[in-house]
């Protein structure tokens, strides 16, 4: 019992098939001699010759201009937009391979995916996010964020989706190559970081509704400053009340794709109103709040901090795990709790934590037409988390936590 139900964490995907997971176990790890595909040896001969001539090769010309800056960009202006950069990294992983091995970094650009693809037809994928942050030019190099913290939701979110998913050390191999192959292009300290999103798809075909038989770990990056077009100021929310973000019992506490487009319409309406985007509720009481489209939301009152708490239908975010720890650091009483529409309108301060949007500052949320303040600017518990948070971040305090990790 003990064994299936460790297989299952490894290969979630193995018995959703219906694989006997002997067979699915001496595959490929056995025939490389390790069971991290990161760690193994280059080469495609166990590969099917069509993953390969999909994807825009790398060649010894291209990356040559790796050390050179990112060309005409305005470091000052980054806002949240797709810069497409030089490279991207790909690892699969097939039915009847012992786990996802021989990943590699080919030019950006297009994928080729089957039109009866698992994630095309049934959603079947996650997505990650994380930063790179150059560190000053005395100490060179770049920093990352807690990035087997990524790793380790994505494992669990290819549980919920019956994914195979890479070992952390795969993930973090993969990313620190990734940053380091576009390290052009990340911004100057202080003018924002080098956005990393993993992806993990259903690449292969099926038809009937199961999970796919191969899988695609795909790392693409861009430059990005700040997410919300306010930049660093406070911004507009709105209670969302009859579109729900998340249900008992589904897919709200990973981070699937599934869980995104379906917010897009409320986020779009909210923002044609200036909103900067939505808050959902529960969808069974419509009291408690749950969280923002792309964050999660804190709120302050007195010396106590509260946040939703993750039981299923909110992210587990990795700033919001950070900002739980920053704030107790410092002294505040923080709970993962219910927090209820009157908690929330009563609050002295508000805001919302990501890795996209850092730690932002709530400075008004509508909600049944009456519009709430709070307090924003200096002073503020957000602001002091803000600069905690990126000067560990950006390397400009020490980190005594163990937080970031170097690429050098
Ligand atoms: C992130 O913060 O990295 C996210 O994934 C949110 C996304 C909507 C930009």
């Amino acid at each position: 019992m003990a064994v299936l139900s460790s297989a299952k964490r490894v290969l979630p995907w193995a018995s959703c098939n219906g694989h006997a997971l002997a067979r699915v176990s001496g595959g490929l790890r056995g025939l490389l001699g390790t069971a991290d595909g990161a760690a193994a040896a280059g080469g495609c001969s166990l590969l099917p010759c069509r993953w390969r001539s999909s994807l825009p090769q790398l060649d010894s010309v291209d990356r040559s201009d790796e050390d050179s800056s990112g060309g005409d960009i305005d470091w000052d202006n980054l806002g949240f937009g797709l810069t497409p950069t030089d490279y991207m990294y790909v690892m699969r992983c097939s039915q009847g391979d012992a786990g996802f091995s021989r990943g590699e970094l080919s030019r950006y650009g297009n994928v080729e995916l089957s039109p009866s693809s698992g994630v095309l037809n049934y959603g079947q994928g996650l997505f990650e996010g994380l930063k790179a942050y150059r560190r000053s030019s005395e100490m060179g190099g770049y920093t990352l964020f807690r990035p087997e913290e990524n790793a380790r939701r994505m494992q669990v979110g290819a549980e919920r989706m019956c994914m195979p998913a890479p070992s952390v050390e795969q993930f973090v191999h993969a990313v620190k190559q990734t940053v380091l192959a576009n390290r052009r292009w990340v911004p100057p300290q202080g003018k924002g970081a080098l956005y990393i999103r993993p992806l993990l798809i259903g690449s292969g075909a099926i038809l009937g509704l199961a999970p796919a038989p191969e899988y695609m770990f795909l790392i693409y990056a861009a430059p990005v400053g700040t997410y919300f077009k306010e930049g660093l100021a406070a911004i507009n929310l709105l209670v969302e009340e009859e579109i729900h973000r998340a249900m008992p019992g589904g897919t709200g506490g990973v981070k699937t794709i599934a869980n995104y487009a379906p917010v897009l319409k409320p986020q779009m309406d909210a923002k044609s109103k200036g909103f900067a985007d939505v808050l959902y509720l529960d969808p069974v009481h419509k009291r408690y709040v749950e969280e923002a489209s792309s964050c999660n939301l804190f709120v302050v009152k007195g010396g106590a901090v509260a946040t939703p708490a993750t039981a299923g239908t909110i992210l587990p975010g990795i700033t919001r795990k950070s900002i739980i720890e920053l704030a107790r650091d410092r002294g505040y009483q923080v709970e993962e709790r219910l927090v209820s529409i009157d908690d929330l309108v009563s609050a002295d301060e508000v805001f919302c934590t990501g890795t996209a949007v850092g730690v932002t500052p709530v400075s008004t949320v509508t909600y049944q037409g009456t519009r709430y303040e709070f307090r924003t600017g200096q002073d503020t518990l957000s602001r002091e988390l803000y600069t905690d948070l990126t000067s560990i971040q950006m390397g400009l305090a020490e980190d005594k936590k163990g937080w970031t990790v170097a690429v050098d």
